[in-house]
This record gives structure tokens, C-alpha cells and sequence, in this order.
């Protein structure tokens, strides 16, 4: 057996199903050059029949991508498998990933067919998706909850019918890690044919086991891991993709397996991630959290100045958790701003490093010292961002203790049409998004609101995430500066902006 795991990168797919992690094409387009950078196997771009627009972004994805396998899901049905071959096809190496149940109560309840009849499904849509490739996955939705007979036979059946890598999801994360393993080694050990492909382990964390689980599967012979970056996913998520890795090299000798991830864009990844869908990285996060390697206790301080070995498992470097800053101030060229981003991985064309190169400078004036992550706010809000229909221009707020209520006065484009008013509120963040709404016509409720400071210090950029709910859509709108008013505003003409698009999308597949 091979002791080399393929990653399979699952974060615009089933991360994307994580209540309001919904990512724009562009987006989706930063991350998947990020996540080819870290090195994944196999990026899921998205399930093609769902939607155009998730359609779109599996297509574009596929285009752009270098040697990196695009996987797009689709179920166990012709239309959904053609499809799926439609946005894939344009990889450069692309797969197809098929699933179907094979619970016992999945099969009854949710498909209503006997297990004969999955067999069927399997056997026929297994081998019209390798019509179009052989670069095929099945997965046996529910397998955790299987009869392991009876999906050694649906197993049998795909890998019969060209399927390549036969995958284990544990759909609703209630295996346990050492039943989980037993189950794997049995499932590999009494398929015919096993060795025809490869078997791979898809694992939910609602009992917090998602990471443990995929680490025994590893342990027992799976050698292709589903992930995503944090483990965002589907209810409580999926294995996080930082932390099966770090395992797996920290304790190489316990695992004796090579990967081709680059540990070192670990917490960059992560860290677009979150800017991307307004989400901060808990201090207490493993392996990228600000505080996995902070020693508090003074015997630990002692012992790390001492040694770092006595405390440290693993460095900050080793998981790109380098605070690098940028020697560059209002007086730098375009060529050092360039040069600066693409050493962070950024390719740049002409129009956006214009773009960049002004808003550098612009921040340059109002903060003394620029970090990495300050500049990754700035490609988000600047070069990731879809064209809007509602763009701030200008935004003032008069606040004070003498019992005036806080005044907002706002001027935002319109269509290209300038739109401006004032108002009051309880606070200015109230009057800034009453005068926001004013203008726009919309009253969306707001679910939550959060500001983080990006890097430390009082000229720290500020960035404020917002949610939004009508009538049952929801969206996220970020925005970033050194005022977090300004930087409120901006998030939440954002938020509104992602709200249109979310009922346009939504519109489309029944126009
Ligand atoms: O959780 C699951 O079973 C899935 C499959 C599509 C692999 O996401
Ligand atoms: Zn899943």
C-alpha cells in the first residue's frame, strides 16, 4: 500500500453549505489559486446541477486551474453527471465525484429504493461518468451508518464500473475514532478489487470527532483525506484540513505517510478564508489560532526561552504564522507593491495593481506600518469584490455625550447615480445603517455585527463583519479600515449588496 495521502479540498463544496459562508465568483477564484499555492490534490469546486451560478464558478475554476485535479460533485443521475462534466471538462485534469447513499435509512427514507436497486444506480452512474473520464470518485453517502457488507458490494460495484477512489464519508459525524478505523480496514480488506483504487475518508465533526476519525482512517489504510481550510462545512463542519495535516507531519513517525501540502500556507489559507467569508480564527484555534503559540504561564515562558521544544510541538513558520511587515510607506514604488504581493502569492495584472497600488498608498497615510494581513484585507475589498450595484462614496458621523442623538451623513452610488442623507440613531453605527437603508430602500434585519482589529496596535485596520436577513435570504458584507465606522458602513452597503445578488441567483433556475 501507498504511504502517500492525497488532500482533497472541499471548502468551496461543502464549506460553501456553512450558514453564510456563501462566496462570490471571485471570491471563490482567490481561493482556489491559494489553495493550489498550499498544494491540494484536489480542489471540489462546487455541485454544477445545483445552480448556474454554482455552474459558473465550477467552469470558471476548471478553466483557470494549473495541474491541480477540479473535482465537481453531482448525485448518481445522468443529467446531474453530464452536468457536472460540462464545468469540469475544462481542467486540466478533471474529476467527477458521484454520490449515493447506502444507509439503510437514507436508502429507504430519503432515495424510497432497495439496495438492490442502489446497486443499479451505482453500477449505471458510475460507468456513464467514466464514459467522460477515468478520473471517477463514487462516495456511499451515510457509509459510517452502512451495512459494512453490503457497502463492501457497492464498493465492488463502482470500482467495477470505473470508479478510481471509493470514498467513506461519515455524512453525519457519529462515528467513533476506533470503530471508525475498524471499519475502514475492514471495508479496504474485504472488497474485491480493492486494490484498483484508492479509498478515502469524508468525515463531519458533530460530535467533534471529524479530525480524530479521518486520522484513524489514515492509521488503517484510507489514503485520500476530505477536507476543508478551519473545518467549515455542513452543520458542525469538516476535518480541518490545518490540523489532519500538522498531525500528520508533526508525528511522522507515528504515521509514516508523506503529503505534498505546503505547511507553510497554512494560516495564509486560513486566513483568506476567513476575510473571505467574514469569519475571525478563534485565538484558541488549533495550529493557526493568534494564540497557539503564545506561552502565558511563566514556568511555560521559562521553558521556551529556555528551549522552545520544552512547550512548542511545532513553530510558528512551519505553519506560515510569520508576522512579516511591509517596508513600504507612501513613498514606495509600484514595483516594490508588486513585488510585495506577488512574494505573498498574488498575481497581478496591470488594472488591479493600479487599483492595489492607491489604496496601499491611501492606507500608507493613515497607518504607519502595513502587515501581511493588512494587505490581504485590501486585495479582498479591492480586487475580490464583484462589481456592485451600491457603492459608498462618503460617509461622516457626529457623536457626543451631551445628549444630541449621533448624526450619519452618507452619499453612496446609486446605479452610478449619487443618493445621499442624513439621519439619527441610538448610536452612530444605528445611524449609519438607518440613513444606509434610507437611501437604498431596504430595511434587512441585522443578525449580527463584530469588529476585530486585523493586526495590533491603535492604527490597527479595523474590520467589521455583518449579517443581514429578508425575507429568508441572509448575506454577509465585510469592509475594512483604519475608521471602524467607516469600516461599518462599508460592511454594511456590502452586506446589502450580496443580498441582491443572493436574490438574483436564487431567481434564476426558475426564470
Ligand atoms: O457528507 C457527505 O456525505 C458529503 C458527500 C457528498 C461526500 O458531503
Ligand atoms: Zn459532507
Amino acid at each position: 500500500m501507498s504511504d502517500h495521502i492525497y488532500f482533497f479540498d472541499t471548502t468551496l463544496r461543502d464549506g460553501e453549505q456553512s450558514p453564510g459562508a456563501t462566496m462570490n465568483l471571485q471570491e471563490k477564484l482567490g481561493l482556489a489559486h491559494q489553495l493550489e499555492k498550499l498544494g491540494v490534490d484536489v480542489l471540489e469546486a462546487g455541485f454544477p446541477a445545483t445552480s448556474p451560478g454554482d455552474f459558473e464558478s465550477v467552469k470558471t475554476i476548471a478553466r483557470q486551474a494549473g495541474d491541480m485535479q477540479i473535482a465537481g460533485l453531482c448525485r448518481c443521475l445522468e443529467p446531474d453527471i453530464d452536468r457536472c462534466w460540462e464545468a469540469v471538462k475544462y481542467a486540466k485534469n478533471s474529476r467527477i465525484h458521484t454520490v449515493l447513499a447506502t444507509s439503510p435509512v437514507h436508502m429507504e427514507h430519503k432515495l424510497r429504493k432497495s439496495p438492490e436497486d442502489v446497486l443499479k444506480m451505482i453500477e449505471a452512474g458510475v460507468r456513464h461518468c467514466a464514459s467522460y473520464t477515468d478520473n471517477v470518485e463514487f462516495s456511499a453517502e451515510d457509509a459510517a451508518r452502512s451495512d459494512r457488507d453490503f457497502l463492501c458490494r457497492a464498493a465492488e460495484t463502482a470500482i467495477k464500473a470505473g470508479a478510481r477512489v471509493v470514498n467513506i464519508p461519515d455524512t453525519v459525524g457519529y462515528a467513533q475514532p476506533w470503530e471508525f478505523a475498524e471499519f475502514v480496514r475492514y471495508i479496504i480488506e474485504n472488497t474485491p478489487n480493492a486494490d484498483k483504487a484508492v479509498f478515502s475518508v469524508h468525515c463531519h465533526n458533530d460530535l467533534g470527532l471529524a479530525v480524530a476519525n479521518t486520522l484513524a482512517a489514515i492509521k488503517a489504510g484510507a489514503r485520500q483525506a476530505e477536507v476543508t481550510l478551519s473545518g467549515i462545512g455542513e452543520r458542525a463542519g469538516n476535518a480541518a484540513l490545518e490540523e489532519v495535516v500538522m498531525a500528520l507531519t508533526v508525528r511522522k513517525d507515528y504515521f509514516g505517510v508523506t503529503h505534498n501540502i505546503v505547511t507553510e500556507q497554512l494560516y495564509p489559507s486560513c486566513r483568506m478564508l476567513s476575510l473571505t467569508i467574514g469569519r475571525p480564527i478563534p485565538d484558541n484555534k488549533a495550529v493557526i489560532g493568534a494564540n497557539a503559540f503564545a506561552h502565558e504561564s511563566g514556568i511555560h515562558q521559562d521553558g521556551v526561552l529556555k528551549n522552545p521544544e520544552t512547550y512548542e510541538i511545532m513553530t510558528p513558520q512551519s505553519v506560515g504564522r510569520t508576522e512579516s511587515t511591509l517596508v513600504i510607506g507612501k513613498h514606495s514604488g509600484r514595483n516594490a507593491v508588486r513585488n510585495k504581493f506577488e512574494n505573498m502569492g498574488y498575481k497581478l495584472d496591470d488594472t488591479q495593481l493600479n487599483v492595489l497600488f492607491e489604496a496601499v498608498k491611501h492606507l500608507a497615510d493613515r497607518k504607519k506600518t502595513l502587515h501581511n494581513d493588512d494587505l490581504i484585507a485590501l486585495i479582498q475589498e479591492e480586487i475580490y469584490r464583484m462589481p456592485d450595484r451600491f457603492r459608498l462614496r462618503h460617509v461622516s458621523v457626529l457623536s457626543s455625550d451631551c445628549g444630541v442623538p449621533p448624526t450619519a451623513a452618507v452619499i453612496i452610488d446609486v446605479d452610478g447615480e449619487e443618493k445621499k442623507s442624513t439621519g439619527f440613531g441610538v448610536g452612530p453605527v444605528d445611524a449609519l445603517f438607518k440613513v444606509i437603508s434610507d437611501i437604498l430602500g431596504q430595511t434587512p434585519e441585522l443578525e449580527q455585527y463584530a469588529i476585530n482589529a486585523i493586526t495590533g496596535g491603535p492604527d490597527a485596520l479595523g474590520e467589521v463583519t455583518v449579517r443581514l436577513r429578508e425575507n429568508g435570504y441572509t448575506s454577509m458584507g465585510r469592509g475594512a479600515h483604519s475608521d471602524v465606522l467607516v469600516a461599518s458602513a462599508k460592511a454594511y452597503v456590502n452586506a446589502i449588496n450580496n443580498l441582491e445578488k443572493r436574490k438574483q441567483e436564487y431567481k434564476r433556475p426558475h426564470e
